[in-house]
């Protein structure tokens, strides 16, 4: 089932989400209407409380980027040609290499994309679906989607990395997010 997401101005996005047990109640049909929900929606990756759930559970799919290149671009990121992968439960335990800026987005804050510096590797524990655990280490656009998603479970969204006045000159467009005023091709919920 595809759910709506939840926009840019909610309470949920910045609440510090919960870890679930292994029992969590249908979590099978969670993790298909995210992944159904975060393909409706064209994103790479989604975490659960964009979809108003308050716990750790995000999904990615860096493999759609991969397949979007021109081919002069192939070769240029060590993660090719991507991952698909859901995280349980996770949490990140080093931030590795230098910082470089990639141009993201964001489902919930919609037609607005700015440059963001991240670091390159990432290590993260995290469960799978068999709640089986696991530690690993991503880089490239795989990494750039691992921490956008992170921060969605840690209460934080990509437009905090913005200096001041960047973010003062979205404002409007942001107020107009959060009330709804605004097309969207995907299903949304606006907290005004
Ligand atoms: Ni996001």
């Amino acid at each position: 089932m595809i759910l709506p997401i939840v926009a840019y101005g909610a309470q949920i996005l910045r609440k510090v989400a919960q870890e679930i047990p292994s029992d969590h109640p249908d979590l099978n049909t969670l993790i298909d209407d995210m992944w159904e929900t975060m393909y409706a929606s064209n994103g790479v990756g989604l975490a659960a409380p964009q979809i108003n759930k308050n716990i750790r559970i995000f999904v990615m799919d860096s493999s759609q980027i991969f397949d979007g290149l021109e081919e002069d671009e192939l070769g240029k990121y060590p993660d090719e040609p991507g991952i698909k992968k859901i995280f349980i439960n996770a949490h990140i335990t080093e931030l590795n290499g230098e910082e470089w800026s990639y141009n993201e987005g964001c489902l919930s804050i919609p037609k607005i994309r700015e440059d963001i510096l991240r670091p390159e590797e990432v290590v993260i524990e995290y469960y799978d679906e068999a709640f089986v655990q696991h530690t690993e280490i991503f880089n490239g656009i795989t990494a750039r989607i691992i921490q956008h998603e992170y921060d969605h479970i840690e209460g934080k969204l990509f437009i905090d990395y913005l200096k001041p006045l960047k973010k003062k000159l979205l404002q409007r467009k942001l107020n107009d997010i959060n009330k709804g005023k605004i097309k969207v091709d995907y299903k949304m919920v606006f907290p005004k």
